[in-house]
């Protein structure tokens, strides 16, 4: 081990040309690509790592981070930071980095797209098509609903849930949200409404989640939260799987209290091939392709390896997500 260089922990391969000669100055170790997190061959080696690159789904808990006298940076290549113990990171003075704006666009684009394949039956059409069950223009076969004129509400109105509400606003959708604060800016921009809530259940056609996953999003959408939206209610989630009790979602869409979902990400995470929920024609399903844009994949690792590389030199990360402990 070349121990002149700062070593760097790399929880997963990434494409020679995404990261270029940045990771040069550093003598890299990496991870097992089938494992999670900091695997066997890489926690060996805490003692000795001052930076650490990971994707969002390796947990970084707070028994490795203490183990790691030297660490200066755990750089995400995500903007969600939930698989990262960000309280132990602050208070062991460990700078974490993410990659937010980059992915926003992209984000919003998969979003509007998994909710016009849900509204327009597009898997089940597309499948029927492909198994010879189209043999005729049928009037009422392959029904969807309209956007236009339906009510979309957006629970968290941050980059991403605004951007949503800018696309679906053009499809003569009117939007209702709920924040943490209010926004007006923003509301004035998309002409939407500040909701709580109760009341962005009862009454949205469609319900986009854009919150981040925190001990209070946690569930956020369970039974009782299923209970009060419509039976018609379409249900978008590309945030975070864990926002979203499951076996209450499988209870929804089975016995029919709310009409279909789409969900970029799914608790657990990958969801496996054996899950009741692959079962209904009502849940559209996708693998965590949010970002998934050969643009913004390379952006997020352009960044991660900035943010990185001011850890170890011990500067201010380019984007931060505990800037606490900069004060
Ligand atoms: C995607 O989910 C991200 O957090 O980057």
């Amino acid at each position: 081990m070349n121990l002149n260089k700062p070593l760097v922990l790399m929880t997963h391969e990434l494409p020679e040309d995404w990261v270029g000669e940045l990771l040069e100055d550093y003598h890299v170790i990496k991870g097992i690509n089938e494992e999670r997190g900091l695997d066997s061959s890489l926690i060996k080696y805490l003692d000795k790592a001052e930076g650490i690159l990971c994707l969002l789904d390796d947990p970084i808990p707070a028994e490795h981070l203490e183990r790691a006298p030297k660490l200066k940076v755990v750089s995400n290549m995500a903007v969600g930071v939930d698989n990262i113990d960000l309280a132990a990171c602050s208070r062991l003075g460990i700078a974490v980095g993410h990659t937010p704006g980059v992915l926003t666009e992209g984000t919003a684009d998969l979003t509007v797209a998994l909710l016009l394949a849900v509204c327009r039956r597009l898997p089940t059409a597309s499948e029927d098509a492909r198994q010879g069950r189209w043999t005729n223009w049928d009037p009422t076969g392959w029904l969807g609903v309209d956007l236009k004129n339906s009510i979309v509400g957006i629970i968290g109105l941050g980059k991403i849930g605004s951007a949503v509400g800018e696309r679906l606003a053009a499809f003569g959708a009117q939007i209702i949200f709920t924040n943490r604060s209010p926004l007006p800016e923003k509301e004035k921009k998309l002409n939407a409404t500040q909701v709580g809530l109760d009341e962005l259940l009862r009454t949205s056609d469609f319900i986009c989640l854009h919150v981040p996953l925190t001990e209070k999003t946690a569930n956020l959408i369970n039974e009782q939260a299923f209970r009060k939206m419509k039976s018609s209610a379409i249900l978008i989630n590309a945030a975070r799987g864990s926002i979203v009790d499951t076996t209450a979602l499988t209870r929804a869409l089975k016995e029919g209290h709310i009409r279909a979902a789409g969900l970029d990400v799914t608790e657990p995470e990958p969801l496996p091939p054996s899950h009741p929920l692959y079962k209904l024609d009502n849940c559209l399903i996708t693998p965590h392709i949010g970002s998934a844009t050969f643009q913004i994949r390379q952006t997020m690792a352009k960044i991660a390896l900035e943010n990185l590389s001011a850890g170890i030199k011990g500067t201010h990360l380019p984007y931060c997500a505990n800037p606490e402990i900069y004060t």
